[in-house]
């Protein structure tokens, strides 16, 4: 049951913001960080490898188990929430999408300027020159993952690629997250999605929208129980809680 205010919000906002994190991708097949991974991957704890000392003590496996999980997203498809999400922004007059994944499930389903606060699997730079490669040649559809696989190198300096995605200890790409809580500031209504809000500065997003005057919804299967006012929770997953949402306010779906 969705609470009435919470629909008429949605009915009268002029400038939504969705706030993405990796339980939006959970129902097409990606595992969220703070799940068990699985496999050969499981020995590993995903915080100790996503860091630049990893990287610089041991490449091949740090790269080997990026290429793991691009190959994951490539293998995966789009599911009801990304699909819900790049629907709204065709209802609402103005929709900014931040997402904290660095899978490109949003833009397969659809969305057009996603904000990445944590960078992208699918776009790799020199650890030493920080030049991008042309990644239709550096980067191949079916990556060996699941092993450890040295890093392709630098056409320009000869120097390793890394990942291109946000590392602990690593800032945040500037302009994305200026752009991002400069929404947040600005919007009426904020949907932050499949996110534990464990990592900061990103974890600001919500509240920044709040604090500014927004109405706030959480979808999450494990929704909070401590809410203030103007503050919602729908708890479910977001393959399921979002098309409802949207159904509900905007009627039947619209095609894409
Ligand atoms: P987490 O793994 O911390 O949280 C995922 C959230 O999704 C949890 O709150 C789950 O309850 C929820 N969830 C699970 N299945 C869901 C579903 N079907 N529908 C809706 N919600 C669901 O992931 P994030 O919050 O995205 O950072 O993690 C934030 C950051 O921590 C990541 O971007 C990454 C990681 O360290 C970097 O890599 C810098």
């Amino acid at each position: 049951m969705i609470p009435d205010p919470l629909l008429d919000a949605l009915h009268r906002a002029r400038h939504v913001v969705v706030f993405s994190g990796a339980g939006v991708s959970a129902e097409s097949g990606i595992p969220t960080f703070r799940d068990s991974l699985t496999g050969l991957w499981e020995r590993f704890d995903a915080a100790s490898l996503a860091t630049p000392e990893a990287f610089r003590a041991d490449p091949a496996l740090v790269w080997g188990w990026y290429e793991w999980r691009r190959m994951k997203v490539l293998q995966a498809q789009p599911n009801p929430a990304h699909m819900a999400i790049a629907e709204l922004a065709r209802h609402v007059p103005h929709l900014t999408l931040v997402t904290q994944n660095v899978d490109d499930l949003h833009e397969r389903a659809g969305s057009t300027d996603v904000i990445h606060l944590h960078g992208s699997l699918h776009q790799p730079r020199c650890f030493n020159c920080g030049k991008s490669p042309d990644t239709s040649r550096t980067m191949p559809d079916e990556p060996e993952g699941g092993r450890r696989l040295e890093p392709p190198r630098c056409a320009a300096c000869s120097g390793q690629l890394r990942p291109g995605v946000v590392w602990f200890g690593e800032s945040l790409p500037t302009e994305a997250l200026n752009t991002a809580f400069a929404a947040a500031q600005s919007c009426d209504l904020l949907i932050s999605v499949g996110t534990s809000g464990m990592v900061y500065p990103a974890a600001e997003v919500p509240g920044l929208a709040w604090h500014a005057g927004a109405v706030v919804v959480h979808v999450n299967p494990q929704p909070q129980t401590d809410r203030s006012e103007r503050e919602f929770a729908l708890a479910g997953p977001a393959g399921e809680q979002l098309p409802l949402l949207i159904r509900q306010v905007f009627g039947q779906a619209t095609p894409g």
